[in-house]
């Protein structure tokens, strides 16, 4: 007999002995003479490969490998089933402690959101919300962005059937409030927004806002940086500074990015804050006289400051995460740092 019919006699007859095996034991036995100890039916097996010539000897033991690790393997699956049944035999111990399911969290972003409205809840900012699903006049015209003005260009926008759209940014939450509710005025608006942006490091097609704003009669820039500097240190940590940049947003003039001095080198210049000392959070500006107009509140009486700053961005400086994408690829190895 040749060795492949060997090897399929064997695994016939194992297969035959190890069914009709019915306690542990009896399987232990099967399981002792066909793999275990230099008697063992595989053993013997293995020792014919020495008559074979050399190319026969490869596919011999190649098979014969295989055999082995048929075996062992429908031996721990016995096993296991027995270990099981048994379980499932002994009476329930009411005594044990009880199991408890893994407990979930926040997702990480989510958790900046929530830290972020926290403080400006703080300071008596209401939290409201506008739809994903805006109009163009509320995304655009009403935010003194005009149709054809190249500024439209910055808020690259998914097009619905007109004259929806998906947001593009939380600003158009500003126009809905201030039709809404009166001055004063003092309010938040996180949520998602959207731009048809390729996916990379930094960028995703949907991604979090919170907006800010402030209306009233005398709301002063002053009362901006106070307000940004309080946001910054309660956010950031004690200390952390605000540093104002002229800008150009058409909703807000005068305009400004904002900038923290950077909390993980203390401004003196690192990887997380490119060398500058600082880092960009956020834009920010008095209210433009053409919104008041578009939303029937008089430039000549009331004034008012705005913001918005990205979550991801700011979830990615606080934590260190290098790429955006990590925040939707719903490892739990790196959710659970969290
Ligand atoms: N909407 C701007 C953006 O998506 C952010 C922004 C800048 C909002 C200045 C504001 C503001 O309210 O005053 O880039």
């Amino acid at each position: 007999m040749d060795l492949s019919t060997k090897i399929e006699e064997t695994r016939k007859r194992f297969a035959q002995e190890l069914s009709a095996a019915s306690t542990q034991e009896e399987r232990d036995r099967v399981k002792n003479r066909y793999l275990s100890g230099p008697k063992c039916v595989l053993r013997g097996l293995f020792g014919e490969l020495g008559r074979l010539s050399p190319a026969q000897k490869a596919d011999g033991g190649r098979a014969l490998n295989a055999l082995k690790g048929e075996l062992e393997e429908a031996c721990r699956a016995l096993a296991q089933q027995d270990r099981r049944e048994k379980e499932h035999k002994l009476p329930p111990d009411p005594s044990l402690p009880g199991r408890l399911p893994p407990l979930g969290r926040r997702h990480p972003v989510t958790q900046t959101m929530d830290d972020v409205i926290e403080v400006f809840a703080r300071l008596g900012f209401d939290v409201v919300h506008g739809p994903e699903i805006e109009n163009e006049r509320n995304n655009f015209q009403a935010l003194n962005i005009p149709l054809d003005h190249p500024s439209r260009d910055a808020f690259d926008t998914f097009y619905l059937e007109p004259p929806w759209l998906l947001r593009s940014h939380t600003s158009p939450v500003q126009v809905r409030t201030m039709l809404r509710r009166k001055p004063p005025i003092r309010v938040i608006a996180p949520g998602k927004v959207f731009r048809p942006d390729k996916a990379d490091a930094s960028h995703l097609p949907m991604f979090h806002q919170v907006e800010g704003l402030a209306v009233g009669e005398g709301v002063t820039f002053a009362q901006l940086k106070g307000v940004l500097l309080l946001f910054a240190e309660s956010m950031f940590g004690v200390g952390t500074q605000v540093r104002f940049r002229p800008s150009f947003f058409p909703f807000t003039e005068p305009s400004a990015e904002v900038d923290i001095s950077c909390f993980i080198c203390g401004a003196k210049g690192c990887s997380a804050c490119k060398g500058s000392g600082w880092m960009e959070i956020l834009g920010a500006g008095m209210v433009h006289p053409h919104v008041f107009e578009a939303v029937g509140l008089d430039p000549g009486r009331f004034t008012g400051f705005a913001f918005g700053m990205g979550i991801e961005r700011i979830c990615m400086l606080r934590h260190g995460v290098a790429d955006i994408r990590y925040f939707l690829e719903n490892h739990l190895r790196f959710l659970e740092q969290f």
